[in-house]
């Protein structure tokens, strides 16, 4: 067989996972939140590289800087010093226009809470976003369907939130973000409102679409159900990574 012809979508083997391309890196990462006379250090110094293609999970107790490292490498906030270079662009050089295009353009975001409106349908929630990047409204169309039955709501296209299950609302969330196409996937907490079964189903779409869109997802929790269904787990405490881990050379080496 002439490798040369190995189907674009095929799986990234072993040796691939285990180097995955850099989609983000933060350097020198310090932040802190001063409120009145109160300073709260979050981060002091913190690096780390996402990879494209696989599911990250940043787990740790709560208050650790989960959030804040999420935000920081989405280009939600300014890091007080230090660098984020996302798909090879250093974020907070970006005058404020440019760096919201870039995550029009290039990221998608997953929170607890879903954040859907409650007057729009699943299918209008996920056109809303297409609107923006000035796809016209049959391609808009297109791509909202498609991204809906990717995560199995083919059938749930005119409901609105108050219809839908936790579960149901966090996969319209996920296909709002993911019809977008971005490199980029952003998830806070996304299981943590959710049952055991809705949550696993949610981990799984996520970790397939890191694989299947060649997608970095970067997922923060402290639920311990998503350190099983990640590439590479994260340990974080006190605005530290403590442990860095990749699950899935652990298994086939194993295997
Ligand atoms: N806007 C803010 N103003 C002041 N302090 C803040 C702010 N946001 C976060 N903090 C503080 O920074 C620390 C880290 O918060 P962060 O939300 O990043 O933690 P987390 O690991 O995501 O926690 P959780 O698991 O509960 O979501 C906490 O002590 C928090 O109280
Ligand atoms: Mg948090």
């Amino acid at each position: 067989m002439n490798m040369s012809q190995t189907p674009a979508t095929q799986l990234p083997g072993r040796a691939e996972r285990a180097a995955a391309a850099v989609a983000i890196s933060g350097t020198a990462l310090e932040k802190s939140y001063r409120s009145g006379n109160v300073t709260t250090t979050v981060l002091r110094g913190l690096s780390l590289e996402i990879g494209l293609g696989e599911l990250t999970l940043v787990s740790g107790p709560s208050g650790c800087g989960k959030s804040t490292l999420l935000s920081l490498l989405g280009g939600l906030l300014k890091p007080d010093a230090g660098r984020v270079r996302a798909l090879g662009i250093d974020l907070w050089t970006l005058a404020a226009r440019d760096l919201e295009r870039f995550r029009l353009e290039h990221t998608g975001f997953v929170f607890q809470g879903f954040n859907l409106f409650s007057a729009l349908s699943a299918l209008e929630q996920v056109l809303l976003p297409l609107g923006y990047l000035g796809l016209d409204a049959g391609a808009a169309r297109l791509r909202a369907e498609e991204a809906l039955a990717e995560v199995g709501l083919s059938d749930r296209l005119a409901m609105r939130p108050a219809a839908l299950s936790g579960g149901e609302k966090q996969r319209v969330a996920i296909a709002r973000a993911l019809a977008k196409q971005p490199q980029l996937l952003f998830a806070d907490e996304p299981t943590s409102a959710l049952d055991a079964a809705s949550g696993q189903r949610v981990i799984e779409i996520l970790h397939r679409i890191a694989r299947r869109h060649n997608c970095a997802v970067l997922c923060v929790s402290h639920d311990p159900r998503l350190i099983g269904q990640s590439d590479r787990v994260l340990q974080m405490e006190d605005g530290c990574i403590l442990t860095d881990r990749r699950q899935s050379e652990q298994k086939e080496s194993t295997a």
